[in-house]
């Protein structure tokens, strides 16, 4: 057992999220990647948001990979970039006297962009569901995603060519018309084309040293056994295949959306991070939900606001078998529990141990599937235990938790049947352990 920057670690290994997002990755990162010779972030785009708290102060990244203090980073093929947001991010950084250029961050040129219609779009589409919205971001994501995998829309390489402008004006020309229909003829003139061009020409300016072929610089590193880390965003059970359908993102957050983006199939560990509570922003079925005043303690004593949206996360028990089917689809090799110490001075804790689904008993790794048909009709089965009355903030390694946070650990262990490496006890980057 140790701390910090002892914990040792090799080749390449992951980080990513067992559940439904926000489960403490961009602290994990930034934990492991003073080690790190790479870090890429591989999924989603803006939707994400990653806190990080370090030496420097406390930082939330949406595209920029939360290794940026301690290493140089990647933004690969398959994240969906809105430039508005990485330029703005960037210069963050920079005015906080953390230096960002070509050589700490290098970004794909095959990129898909997120453009004013990807957003516009996503909220149309939300608006279309009716009264079964998926709570996206509205940050464009699954639209910018459908461009990509229809084979249109414009990707980083494209602001370089010669014809950049004629193929700018078609797009542009496709997507107001395609806009118009879907709103109805409501939108008249959705977009501004002056000022779209003119950012685009700005971003292509600003950010050229850094947009290089990345999969050389990604191959080179793995052949010659660098440490890569891999950047996850979102969480497994929003993978759009295998995650909680229809209320999902578009990408795929797991270990197998790391090997698509890089080509790298040899991967050493992939660490899943989970509360040791559960949560969710936006719509979907959560079993474990608390809408009592335990999970209002849950939302205020864990600060449980959306990073990128402010919207109020849900939140309720640890749920091991969704835990247990993220974990298993994303990949997972161990498990980092984040957030003990939200759970502190709480009479008793409960972790959700298996469903009832039309009258059957699933246990942990039973269940045919974690889809909405599913997932949404089911009634967690609990098991009960003590709560714990001190303190886990101060602890830096296991024997220092409480003696009942202990026990709570080490069931989490065997109701996950993977090791738990990391116990985090608050948001700083000092405060977690291995083990
Ligand atoms: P990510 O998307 O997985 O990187 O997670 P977010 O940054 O969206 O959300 C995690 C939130 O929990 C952030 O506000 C972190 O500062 C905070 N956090 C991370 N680990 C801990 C912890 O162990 N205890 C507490 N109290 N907060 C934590
Ligand atoms: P990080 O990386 C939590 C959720 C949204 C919504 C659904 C679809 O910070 O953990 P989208 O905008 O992707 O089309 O929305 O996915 N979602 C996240 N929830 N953390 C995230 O990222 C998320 N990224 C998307 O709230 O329910
Ligand atoms: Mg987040």
């Amino acid at each position: 057992m140790s701390n910090s920057s002892s914990f040792k670690w090799n080749g390449t290994s992951l980080v990513l999220d067992a559940a439904w997002g926000d489960n403490g990755k961009g602290k994990i990162v930034d934990y492991l990647s003073p080690q790190a010779d790479l870090v890429i972030r591989w999924a989603g785009g803006p939707n994400a948001g990653h806190t990080v708290n370090n030496e420097h102060g406390e930082f939330k990244f949406h595209l920029i990979p939360s290794g940026i203090f301690n290493t140089k980073c990647i933004l690969a093929d398959t994240v969906v970039v809105d430039l508005d947001i990485l330029i703005h991010e960037i210069d963050e950084l920079l005015s906080r006297g953390i230096p960002v250029s070509s050589k700490n961050l290098l970004i794909s040129p095959d990129i898909t962009m997120i453009l004013d219609w990807h957003k516009k779009r996503d909220a149309l589409i939300e608006v279309a569901r009716g009264e079964k919205p998926i709570g996206t971001t509205r940050r464009g994501i699954g639209p910018a995603y459908a461009d990509r995998t229809e084979r249109i829309g414009l990707q980083i390489h494209h602001l370089f060519e010669k014809n950049f402008e004629k193929r700018f004006k078609k797009e542009f020309d496709w997507q107001t018309r395609l806009t118009k229909l879907m709103s109805g003829g409501v939108e008249k003139k959705p977009y501004d084309y002056d000022d779209i061009l003119r950012r685009l020409k700005f971003a292509r300016k600003r950010l050229e040293p850094m947009i290089q072929e990345v999969l050389p610089v990604i191959w080179k590193a793995h052949k010659e056994g660098k440490r890569i880390l891999g950047e996850g965003a979102q969480g497994a059970l929003l993978d759009i295949d295998l995650g909680t359908a229809p209320y999902v993102t578009s990408s795929h957050p797991t270990r197998a959306g790391f090997s698509a983006a890089t080509g790298v199939y040899k991967i050493n560990h992939v660490y899943a991070a989970s509360r040791a509570y559960t949560a969710r922003v936006g719509s979907g079925p959560f079993p474990t939900e608390l809408k009592d005043e335990i999970g209002d303690h849950l939302v205020e004593v864990g600060h449980e606001y959306g990073t990128t949206t402010g919207r109020r996360r849900r939140c309720g028990w640890f749920d091991a078998v969704a835990t247990y089917y993220g974990a298993h689809i994303a990949g997972a090799t161990e498990i980092a529990i984040t957030k003990l110490d939200v759970l502190d001075g709480l009479d008793e804790v409960k972790i959700c141990v298996g469903y009832i689904f039309e009258g059957k008993k699933y246990g942990i790794g039973k269940i045919p599937t974690i889809k909405n048909r599913f997932l949404d009709h089911v009634t967690p089965i609990y098991k009960t235990m003590n709560g714990w009355s001190g303190s886990t903030k101060e602890a830096r390694s296991f024997k220092n938790l409480p003696k009942n946070a202990q026990k709570y650990i080490l069931e989490l262990q065997k109701r996950l049947d993977k090791k738990i490496c990391f116990v985090s006890v608050g948001p700083k980057r000092e405060e977690m352990f291995s083990m």
